[in-house]
């Protein structure tokens, strides 16, 4: 074993404003270190540097995003693992060399050097290592698993609706609609346009009663224009002065977001959650929304500094800065020499995006009284504590479809596994086959949206400029996706990561170290998508293993190779891992609905006919809620589950079986001592049984 952290390579450089470090490592391949837009392993040959400094900037290869996470891990040529993680919330500058050893060099604009080295030894292990300093992300609310559906611009409440209703009337499930920034009386936090969205609150009602829910955006810049006793807002928090100071602390620091002028919410001030907490409050007697989503939090700012600039002194201008988007340290954001009540903007910067996830986390869970959903744009360490994540601005091509993955996987290491992208791509316009292809993708991001800028034409999944063919397909995906659901709560419920490279779990095998176009769902689905215009078939990587088509069952017949695979325009590549047991339930329009359906078992048999898998249910949203888990176990021909814990109370009743790799076709098939009726299919080697009407909350048993 080589030095994993070898600091012997170049001398530190310790100054007030600039600290590097050099370190060797043993390894070429090499992930994490984010938020940037990359390829997955990082292109070490290449000598690429990554400046971390949130930023509102559109996904963009080498610029610096919305959130900051200094985590790398790094793979050894025998599969060992093992992480080096610097807690530091400054401008960084990570500099990634191809020396012998590689070297990982660390420029900090302050701070200290509070470095943390796992040791793995599997990928898996470092990541958990990794969540136990910095958190476990908790348990969604089970619907915030569903299809949302997201807009900027749906032109008022009217065309609000008809979204909803086309979504409906087309039998496509999902599960929340949301409302941008274009719902606020001129695009201020904690009010709606009574002309505009008039008909919100009967909306909301509407959503409610048909078991779906809602979420709105909120943006820190509040409006400092109002004349007094207009905008409470803004009133309350002069009064408890909470909002960021400028330099000489004399008075709010102002910028300009949407609204126009704006002052800033300091959220490490004691105050600001009873202040937050009461507009949300008051806006949830009018509007009783069910999620929160925090855009612009890096902090944004339209102007550089303020609108009266920054003072200038070293903090504005330091001796060193990182290449920055926008060229400086305060583009697009607040001055550096800002004042907030835990210390300085230069300092706290990165973590905005953190401090109003947990203060809004706290607000929604007192509101609610249930587990909360919030989604946040900025992100920094630990964040996942709180917040889901989305990618930001990403464009409609076929390009920022590929990139989704890598920027999906690298969020499951950094300890937010629910993260996912705007599905159909945030800017510009989309054809139905981009859109289908990224809704089939979609399906498989733990966090699945659609959202769309306001001047781009609809691309929902009902939208009216799509053919009833591609209608059929996008439902296609949705139902996919809601057939599933049991399997991701599941996978959510271990606080692991969701979504995992093929190199987790295959970390000997050096053909997984480079692939992003591939990744597995836990340890059992392989999703390969198709991410080129007009490919009706996709290359796709087996790995030494047992795999089985998830959707005929027919099995891989070559595998440690790459294999073309037929992808048509209605069809996702989806294949399942010999030794897994998968959950799933019969979909329908929203989690509400699908939540009392049959449940089914898809079970593929190892080489030694084995398999195990699990499932987890409770009540979806009450906080440490009572619940159930139950064990598969497949043994050569015999199918049994253990009821570990069933503390929740409820029906859960499996409806089907289907058992892959069965090569000589059964003449009875027992379930509980009873025959029941079943099928064979012989040429993909395939058990179904179907119409079942098992009780799964006590012990099964089948044979065959
Ligand atoms: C920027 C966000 O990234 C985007 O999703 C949102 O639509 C706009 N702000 C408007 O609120």
């Amino acid at each position: 074993m080589f030095c994993r952290f070898d600091a012997s390579l170049a001398p530190l450089v310790f100054s007030d404003q600039m600290i590097q470090i050099s370190v060797g490592v043993p390894t070429t391949n090499l992930y994490g270190i984010g938020e940037n837009r990359k390829p997955f392993r990082i292109q070490v040959e290449q000598s690429p540097g990554f400046s971390l400094w949130a930023h509102d900037m559109i996904p963009k290869i080498n610029a610096n995003q919305y959130g900051s996470h200094p985590f790398v891990l790094g793979i050894e040529p025998n599969g060992d693992a093992f992480g080096i993680f610097l807690l530091n919330s400054n401008a960084l500058r990570i500099d990634v060399l191809p020396t012998s050893p590689v070297t990982i060099r660390y420029r900090t604009l302050g701070g200290i050097l509070d470095f943390y080295v796992f040791t793995g030894p599997t990928p898996d292990d470092v990541i958990d290592q990794y969540w136990a300093l910095i958190g476990q992300p908790p348990l969604p609310p089970y619907w915030s698993l569903g299809y949302h559906l997201s807009r900027w611009g749906y032109g008022g409440s009217s065309g609000m609706n008809a979204t909803i209703q086309r979504m409906r009337n087309k039998q496509m499930p999902f599960d929340t609609i949301w409302n941008d920034i274009d719902y606020m009386v001129k695009e201020m936090d904690w009010t709606y346009d009574h002309k505009l969205y008039g008909q919100l609150p009967d909306i909301v009602k509407d959503v409610h009663s048909h078991g779906e829910k809602y979420v709105m955006i909120l943006d820190p810049g509040i409006s400092n224009t109002q004349p007094r006793g207009q905008y409470a807002p803004y009133d309350d928090g002069i009064t408890e002065d909470i909002f960021v100071k400028t330099a000489d602390g004399s008075a709010p620091i102002v910028g300009e977001v949407w609204p126009g002028k704006t002052v800033f919410p300091d959220f490490t001030h004691p105050k600001a959650e009873s202040w937050w907490q009461k507009h949300a409050q008051i806006m949830h007697s009018k509007l009783p929304f069910d999620g929160l989503w925090i855009d612009m939090n890096e902090p944004a700012n339209f102007k550089a500094g303020s609108e009266n600039g920054c003072t200038s002194n070293s903090l504005e201008n330091p001796p060193y800065t990182p290449p920055l988007e926008g060229g400086s340290i305060i583009d697009k954001t607040l001055c550096m020499s800002a004042k907030f009540h835990d210390g300085l903007h230069y300092n706290l910067h990165n973590m905005y995006g953190y401090f109003e996830s947990r203060v809004t986390y706290n607000v929604l869970k007192s509101i609610v009284r249930k587990r909360p959903f919030v989604l946040s744009r900025s992100t920094f360490v630990g964040s996942g504590n709180y917040v889901a994540h989305w990618e930001g601005d990403n464009f409609a091509d076929w390009s920022d479809l590929y990139y989704s993955i890598p920027e999906v996987l690298s969020f499951n290491m950094f300890g937010i596994p629910f993260t996912g992208v705007d599905i159909c791509g945030f800017r510009g316009d989309s054809d139905e086959e981009l859109c289908t292809r990224w809704l089939q993708l979609g399906a498989f991001y733990p966090f699945m949206r659609s959202h769309n800028q306001n001047v781009a034409p609809d691309k929902d999944p009902a939208a009216m400029r799509f053919s009833s063919a591609a209608h059929d397909r996008n439902r296609e995906a949705l139902r996919l996706r809601y057939r599933l659901l049991p399997f991701l709560y599941s996978l959510m419920s271990r606080k692991k990561a969701v979504a995992r490279p093929l190199v987790f779990q295959y970390p000997t095998d050096s053909t997984t170290y480079s692939i992003d176009k591939q990744f597995l769902w836990g340890d059992s689905l392989l999703i390969t998508p198709v991410l080129n215009r007009g490919h009706t078939t996709v290359n796709a990587y087996f790995p030494q293993d047992t795999w089985y088509d998830f959707f005929s069952g027919a099995e891989v017949s070559k595998t440690g190779r790459w294999t073309v695979v037929s992808a048509p325009l209605d069809k996702i590549n989806v294949h399942i891992r010999g030794g897994s047991i998968v959950p799933t339930q019969v979909p329908d329009v929203n989690t509400q609905k699908s939540r009392r359906n049959d449940f089914g078992l898809v079970v593929a048999p190892s080489a030694r006919k084995t398999s195990q898998g699990f499932l987890y249910w409770d009540d979806g949203e009450t906080i440490d809620a009572p619940f159930n888990h139950i064990q598969f176990n497949l043994d050569g021909e015999r199918l049994t589950s253990t009821v570990k814990s069933s503390n929740y109370a409820t029906t859960m009743t499996l409806g089907s079986v289907d058992v892959y790799g069965v090569a000589i076709a059964p003449t009875t098939v027992r379930v509980n001592g009873i025959g029941v009726a079943h099928t064979y299919d012989s040429v993909n080697k395939v058990l179904h049984v179907t119409r079942l009407k098992v009780d799964l909350l006590k012990p099964l048993m089948m044979t065959w």
